[in-house]
């Protein structure tokens, strides 16, 4: 039987699926559901240093191949979440935290008060969402020089793993990856959502999300999130957790060839619900078995060749 396995900070996944940040992870109930849903392992939604409304409703929408959202980092601030994941290290598959924040003392604070307090597997930082005032791509958190002072203030704070989240909006993506690893980021998560985009209710003649427009995320984001990997891949030799527009096994197979070690599922959950973890990984082993790979791991950058 094909090995699914992967072995990564420490810890060994069943699978290599991931939930992405900011579907479901919201409460530690939440977490353990996907868990037992089959993922490998679970990323909460980002948590702000103080509690945010976030952008007004509705704050996403779907479209033929994908969904637009601006949720706006809305949340109870770190405070509240300390309590809410409390005892999240003994959940049954690893947890990754996720902190955003407006500068690199914040985020420093949030690592040495949320996520060294109750020691996540690892954890993420977005330093690249395109549609919130004041964080990620609108604060200019995404050149090299941000994402290196970011990663090495981080460093400092905490020896849980770091992974640096990008969006492929980002110029350069591989010159920033290597930024984050050269500050000492122990992985890349790629990608973020993409744009933003805008919907237009035809009936109405209005904007249809309350903030305007919004990241795009699902099937539409695919081939961008491939080609944004296979270049990461190519530049850094820290893992990879390939995300973005992945609802099929042969999508993880496709991430996982551009270079993926994990593979991020997001929207898929939302659209084909929580069966969507067994399926993929099910259906990867399927693969595998009869394309004659063994495990996993063989999978990992075949694309670049030898
Ligand atoms: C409703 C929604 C909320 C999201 N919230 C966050 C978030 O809080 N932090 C973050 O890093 N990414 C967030 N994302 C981005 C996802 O984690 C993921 O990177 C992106 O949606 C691409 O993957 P997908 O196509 O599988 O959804 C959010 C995406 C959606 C659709």
């Amino acid at each position: 039987l094909a090995d699914l396995t992967v072995h990564l900070f420490g810890r060994t996944l069943d699978n290599p699926t991931v939930l992405a940040s900011g579907i479901l992870g919201v409460t530690k109930s939440s977490i353990i559901l996907c868990a037992e849903h089959g993922a490998g392992a679970v990323t909460i939604k980002s948590i702000t240093r103080l509690p945010r409304k976030g952008h007004p409703l509705p704050i996403a929408c779907g479209f033929e191949s994908g969904l637009l959202n601006a949720v706006g980092y809305s949340g109870p601030g770190y405070a509240s979440a300390l309590e809410e994941f409390a005892g999240v290290s003994e959940v049954s598959v690893p947890v990754i935290g996720s902190i955003v924040a407006e500068n690199a003392d914040e985020y420093a604070f949030l690592a040495r008060q949320f996520i060294d307090k109750l020691r996540f597997w690892a954890y993420e930082t977005p330093l690249s969402c395109p549609h919130t005032p004041g964080y990620g791509e609108l604060a200019g958190h995404s050149s090299p020089d941000a994402t290196y002072e970011i990663v090495k203030s981080l460093k400092r704070e905490t020896d849980v793993p770091v992974i640096v989240k990008l969006s492929a909006n980002v110029r350069g993506l591989g010159e920033v990856a290597r930024a984050a690893e050269q500050a000492g980021a122990d992985a890349i998560c790629a990608v973020n959502t993409l744009g933003p985009g805008r919907s237009i209710d035809p009936f109405s003649g209005k904007t249809v999300l309350g903030y305007g427009s919004g990241g795009i995320s699902g099937p539409a984001l695919k081939p961008v999130a491939i080609r944004c990997v296979f270049e990461i891949f190519q530049s850094v030799k820290i893992p990879i957790i390939g995300t973005g527009g992945v609802s099929t096994a042969l999508d993880a197979v496709e991430m996982l060839m551009a270079g993926a070690t994990l593979v991020g599922i997001g929207t898929a959950v939302v659209t084909r619900g929580l069966k969507v973890f067994a399926e993929v990984t099910e259906g990867l082993r399927q693969f595998m078995t009869e394309q004659g790979y063994e495990r996993v791991s063989d999978l990992t950058g075949l694309a670049h060749g030898d």
